[in-house]
C-alpha cells in the first residue's frame, strides 16, 4: 500500500522502515505484546544509528529521560499522561510512542465536552440490535476495548476535557483491567500489552480536573517547552523539513536566519523577558508555542514560494507573527505594538523585520 498521496501518513506508515530495522537490530527483552524493547522504542524517539548504519531519525527533541520514564511507564501496570502547555508534542510523543510499541497509534479516543461514554466503553449497531437482540455482533467496540482484546496501547487526547462522569469509565479498565458487558453478561479482560497514553493540557486544568481516583491510575510525564533557543530552532528547523517534504511544498534557500528570528520573538514575549535579559516585554493572552513557530514558518515558505522572490524574507513571516501573537484583538495588539517600538526597532539587524512587521499592522 502506497501512502505517497495520504495528506498525514501514520507515524507507523511514515517511519515503517525505521520500525522494521529497529525490530530486526532489537537485541533486548521485550515485554509481551511489545513489538520493541523498551530502549528500541527510546532510540526509535530520540533518533540514533543502528549496527547495520540505519538512521533512526529523531522524534522527540528534548531530555532522552522524560521519554525512559514514559516507556518504562508502559512497561507496567500503570497508564502514562502526557501533560503540558499546548505545543509541547504530547499528542507527538502519544502517536509515536504507540506506533512503536503496538504498531499502530490509531486506537483513539479525542477527548471533548461530547466524549460519551461508548467512546470508552462501547456503544450498538441499532439495526442489528433491534434485529437480533444483544449479541457479540452487534456490539460496536471502542478503541479502548479493541485494545483491550488485541493488548495494544490505546490513545486518549485531551483527557481533561472528558467529562468527569465519562472519564470514571476508565477506572475499573485501569485498575481491574476489564470492561464488563453487562447486556451479555460477558467481559473484555485485557491482554497483556495493554495499557493507556492520555494527553491533557496544562491550560485546560480545572475544566474537569481528573478525579483522583483516576490520577491514581496514571505515570505523569510532564512535558517541558523547550529548554534554550537552540533547541527550539532545531526541532522547527527540523519540523518545517519535514512537513515542507509532505506537502510538497516548494524548496527554498536556507531559513536558518528566519527560524531563528520567530524563535527568539515567540521565547521573548513567552517569558517577559528579552534574550539578553536586558528587557521587560509584556506577555500577550495566548500560549506562543513551538507549534506555532513552525507554522509561521511554514506559512512563510509558501507565501515566499508563490508570492515572493523566492527566499524566505522578513515579510513573509510578518504577518504570521501578527496573527500568532495577536489572538485578543484589543489587548494582544497593544502588547506587539510596544514590542515592536520598544524591543525590534533597537535592534540594527532587525530593520528588515521591523518594516515588515510595522507594515502588517496596518
Ligand atoms: N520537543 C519537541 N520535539 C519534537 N517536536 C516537537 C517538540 N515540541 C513541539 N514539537 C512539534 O510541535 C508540533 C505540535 O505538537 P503536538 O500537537 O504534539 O502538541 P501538543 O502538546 O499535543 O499540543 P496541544 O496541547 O495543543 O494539543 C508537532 O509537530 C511536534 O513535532
Ligand atoms: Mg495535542
Amino acid at each position: 500500500m502506497t501512502t505517497d498521496n495520504l495528506l498525514r501518513p501514520h507515524a507507523e506508515q511514515l517511519f515503517a522502515a525505521e520500525l522494521d530495522a529497529l525490530a530486526v537490530a532489537d537485541t533486548g527483552t521485550r515485554p509481551p505484546s511489545w513489538n520493541l524493547s523498551p530502549s528500541a522504542v527510546v532510540t526509535y524517539l530520540i533518533g540514533g544509528t543502528l549496527d547495520d548504519g540505519t538512521e533512526i531519525t529523531p522524534k522527540y527533541i528534548g531530555p532522552r529521560r522524560l521519554m525512559e520514564i514514559a516507556v518504562a511507564t508502559l512497561a507496567t501496570d500503570r497508564a502514562l499522561l502526557l501533560l503540558g502547555v499546548p505545543g509541547t508534542a504530547k499528542t507527538w510523543v502519544s502517536e509515536h510512542l504507540a506506533a512503536a510499541i503496538s504498531g499502530t497509534s490509531t486506537l483513539l479516543v479525542q477527548g471533548t465536552a461530547g466524549t460519551p461514554e461508548e467512546a470508552i466503553r462501547y456503544g450498538w449497531n441499532y439495526a442489528r440490535l433491534i434485529s437480533e437482540g444483544p449479541s457479540r455482533d452487534a456490539l460496536v467496540p471502542s478503541p479502548v476495548m479493541t485494545a483491550m482484546g488485541e493488548g495494544r496501547i490505546a490513545r486518549i487526547e485531551e483527557l481533561t476535557r472528558i467529562p468527569s462522569d465519562v472519564q470514571d469509565a476508565l477506572i475499573t479498565v485501569l485498575s481491574e483491567k476489564t470492561l464488563p458487558i453487562p447486556e451479555l453478561a460477558a467481559e473484555v479482560q485485557a491482554a497483556k500489552g495493554f495499557s493507556v497514553i492520555a494527553t491533557a493540557n496544562d491550560r485546560d486544568r480545572g475544566v474537569n480536573d481528573l478525579s483522583s481516583a483516576l490520577r491514581r491510575r496514571f505515570n505523569t510525564v510532564v512535558l517541558p517547552l523547550p529548554a534554550t533557543a537552540e533547541e527550539e530552532v532545531e526541532i522547527v528547523t527540523s519540523r518545517v523539513a519535514a512537513l515542507g517534504k509532505s506537502l510538497e511544498l516548494p524548496e527554498l534557500p536556507t531559513a536558518a536566519e528566519e527560524i531563528r528570528r520567530v524563535v527568539t520573538v515567540f521565547r521573548e514575549l513567552r517569558s517577559g523577558v528579552t534574550e539578553d535579559g536586558r528587557a521587560k516585554v509584556k506577555q500577550p493572552s495566548g500560549t506562543l508555542s513551538t507549534a506555532e513557530a513552525i507554522s509561521v514558518i511554514t506559512h512563510g515558505i509558501v507565501m515566499a514560494a508563490h508570492f515572493g522572490d523566492g527566499t524566505l524574507r522578513p515579510a513573509d513571516v510578518a504577518a504570521g507573527i501578527h496573527g500568532a501573537v495577536v489572538k485578543d484583538p484589543s489587548s494582544d495588539s497593544v502588547v506587539w505594538t510596544e514590542y515592536l517600538e520598544g524591543v525590534v526597532r533597537d535592534r540594527t539587524d532587525w530593520a528588515d523585520f521591523y518594516r515588515a512587521a510595522r507594515g502588517a499592522l496596518r
